[in-house]
């Protein structure tokens, strides 16, 4: 299938996990994509590993932090492909720790990134997506619709993706503009590979299991944020589509 051919996308956290996969997908579909993130180094061997194979893809080194960067980034799509028809932001921190020894600086940084970072790219991208009738699909997750001990700033975070998203389908549907949400359980990748629970504990860090009792694997949220950019999607917006072997059905 090639859905996406003649089709313009910027995805951030394109160098690791979920992120490189959706690159992979969309480029292999036939998409020309910037791929963004703050990882110089990985980011430029995944790319040349990609443009080795032709894949039409671009290296975009920056900070979701910094907005002025996003707006940077959303610019250089536009300059190099003359249009932007997608933005998939999927760069993103997870951390674990008791709610009280949070201090103000992990709190924020997990809100700069997870948050503030989806509201400047949204800002900057959702001019140029008016002009294609183009689409948005941000990374949630089920943490932001469930409880999840020792992780408040991030499902807080999450939760915000999720009602961010859904705000910006309803203002602007009118207008052509689809948002959409995805919210993946646990997914294999470096984030999780490297999940410690805070010392002394009480309580596990999923008191849901998926009762598949298993992980996703990247390629397989890839599928879904393809399917959400795709013009299949054409009556989808708003949507929080739920990826995780059933751990919030329980
Ligand atoms: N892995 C899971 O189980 C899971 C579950 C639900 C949601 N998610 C979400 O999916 C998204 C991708 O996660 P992943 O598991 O692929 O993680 P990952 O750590 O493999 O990839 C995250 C990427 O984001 C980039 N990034 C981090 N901070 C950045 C910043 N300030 N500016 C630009 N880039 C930055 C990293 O360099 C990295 O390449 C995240 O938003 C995460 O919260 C993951």
């Amino acid at each position: 299938m090639q859905r996406f051919e003649g089709k313009a996308a910027l995805i951030t956290g394109s160098a690791s996990g979920i992120g490189l996969a959706t690159t992979k997908r969309l480029a292999g579909e036939g998409a020309r994509i910037l791929a963004c993130d703050a990882n110089a180094d990985l980011l430029r061997k995944e790319v040349q590993a990609l443009a080795d194979q032709g894949f039409d893809v671009t290296p975009w080194v920056f900070d979701v932090r910094d907005s002025a960067a996003c707006d940077g980034a959303v610019a250089q799509a536009v300059a190099r492909f003359g249009k932007l028809d997608i933005l998939c932001n999927i760069a993103g921190v997870l951390m674990f720790k008791h709610f009280t020894d949070l201090t103000d600086e992990e709190w924020a940084r997990v809100f700069a990134i997870n948050v503030n970072g989806v509201f400047a790219m949204c800002r900057a991208a959702i001019p140029h997506l008016l002009a294609t009738r183009g689409n948005i699909v941000n990374i949630a997750s089920v943490a932001g619709m469930i409880g999840v001990p020792y992780n408040a700033p991030y499902s807080a975070s999450k939760a915000a993706v999720l009602n961010l998203s859904r705000a910006l389908a309803v203002e602007y549907a009118s207008r052509g503009l689809r948002v959409n949400a995805v919210c993946p359980g646990s997914v294999l990748t470096p984030m999780t590979s490297g999940i410690t629970p805070p010392a002394n504990a009480e309580l596990p860090v999923f008191a849901r299991l998926s009762p598949l009792i298993d992980h996703a694997r990247p390629d397989e949220i890839a599928g879904a944020v393809a399917y959400l950019a795709s013009d299949e999607a054409r009556f989808v917006t708003g949507s929080a589509l739920v990826i995780d072997g059933g751990q919030t059905a329980i």
